[in-house]
């Protein structure tokens, strides 16, 4: 990759690699990574919609913010069609699972209130039918910008192409719920350049996405972080010895794992506001290692940097894999260099007899991990399944050093906030 120099005068950073060896230490089913087996028997948040990527609202620190007492959460949400003759198989019956899968298609962002930091209430959709400028409303990430309640929803706009873009709105409390109003002019901050990321002309199958703005604990600038794809035509990508690593004879063979070109981007802002934005280098890329590192993020702890970022097992390289689940990398300094969490990266994978109960795993400061249900085996056979599109026992983790723990288990879509703040 070129490091051109960037216009905002910061030295270009080198790129870590998660390189194969390190996904070699990958451990399926290690007690101390792996998420509690979910129960068949769980509650639906709702008959009506699916749900799956949660984004809890949060200030642009990090911390989970409550407004007047009242946690606020974001789905990407998408209608159940129970009675759509679309979605009925030869016998008649609801085909739950295909609806499930096209959900992506018509994904909306939508969201939700609650006192208790559970049992949540659906408050409806963010933006009204045709304020998004594409058909798609993906994954992003809600930021309460100050004491009048506004926020920053900054979110991916999907087919045509794929945009990181933001909208403003406000929140607005009373005794009985909570409000989301404005949300009505949706502004284009950037989209993939083709030099350090991947565009849609140089892979259909290109990935950029899920913004994630915060300030810099240590220099205070805002920042991005974002998925993408490390840029080059498909297929021309090279796996050498620093993306293999440190492997043990007879594992140089890489196979046709130049197709997985996955890295965390990074954009910084030239602006207090948020509005003009600067792609850097990626932090991390996973050149021959896998090819999605979705949704990143950071819990700031110890002086440290944790990067947290979710992957499949399907979107792995040929001759490693692993489990769908939360990957973390750790750093002293925002741009690296990154060292794997535990030794592989894996922190959360699902157990391999439950290989897709939970995903889009979301690490928060207070050690809190939440998730949601994609599917659960009802049978011992694994072919019976049961379909989610809700929210997944939150688990606790514990981060020391280079290591992390499971810890705990909470109930169903528990994320209470670490901080509240009264609207004036
Ligand atoms: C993760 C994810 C995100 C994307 C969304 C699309 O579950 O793939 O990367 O924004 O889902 O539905």
């Amino acid at each position: 990759m070129k490091n051109t120099p960037s216009k905002f005068g910061k030295t270009p950073h080198q790129p870590s690699l998660w390189t194969r060896a390190d996904a070699l230490k990958v451990r399926a089913d290690d007690p101390t990574t792996t998420q509690p087996l979910v129960s068949a028997n769980f509650p639906v948040l709702s008959d009506e919609v699916f749900i799956w990527d949660t984004m809890p609202l949060r200030d642009i620190d990090g911390n989970i913010t409550s407004v007047d007492g009242w946690s606020v959460i974001f789905t990407l949400t998408a209608d159940r069609h129970p009675n759509d003759p679309q979605y009925l198989d030869q016998n008649g019956n609801y085909d739950v699972i295909r609806d499930w899968n096209d959900r992506h298609g018509r994904a909306k962002m939508y969201y939700w209130f609650s006192r208790t930091g559970k049992d949540w209430k659906l408050g409806g959709r963010v933006m009204a039918e045709g304020v998004s400028p594409t058909v798609r409303e993906w994954a992003g990430t809600p930021i309460l910008l100050n004491e009048q309640g506004e926020v920053d929803l900054y979110y991916t706009a999907v087919t045509p192409g794929a945009t990181i873009v933001k909208v403003r709105g406000r929140v607005v409390t009373t005794e009985h719920g909570v409000s989301l109003v404005g949300f009505e002019k949706v502004k284009p901050l950037f989209e993939a350049d083709g030099k350090m990321y991947q565009t849609e002309a140089q892979n259909a199958f290109w990935g950029f996405r899920d913004p994630w703005p915060f300030r810099d604990p240590k220099d205070g600038k805002l920042y991005m972080l974002f998925e993408g794809n490390v840029a080059g035509e498909r297929g021309s990508h090279k796996v050498g010895n620093a993306e293999i690593g440190d492997v043990p004879p007879g594992y140089e063979e890489v196979g046709n794992s130049r197709f997985q070109t996955a890295c965390v981007g990074i954009a910084v802002a030239r602006d207090e506001d948020g509005d003009d934005w600067e792609m850097l280098p990626p932090l991390l890329t996973a050149v021959g290692v896998n090819d999605q590192t979705e949704r990143p993020h950071f819990v700031f702890q110890d002086g440290k940097y944790y990067l947290f970022t979710i992957s499949h097992t399907f979107t792995y390289a040929d001759g490693v894999t692993g489990p769908d689940g939360v990957y973390g990398f750790v750093a002293d300094s925002l741009f690296g260099p990154y060292v794997p969490l535990n030794g592989s990266g894996l922190v959360l994978g699902n157990p391999s007899s439950q290989p897709f109960q939970t995903y889009s795993h979301c690490v928060m400061p207070n050690g809190l991990v939440t998730s949601f249900i994609d599917s659960v085996p009802t049978d011992d056979t694994g072919t019976q399944i049961r379909i989610g599109g809700t929210e997944a026992p939150t688990v606790g983790i514990k981060i020391k050093g280079q290591q992390t723990f499971v810890v705990a288990e909470y109930d169903y879509g528990y994320i209470p906030p670490m901080l509240d703040v009264t609207l004036k």
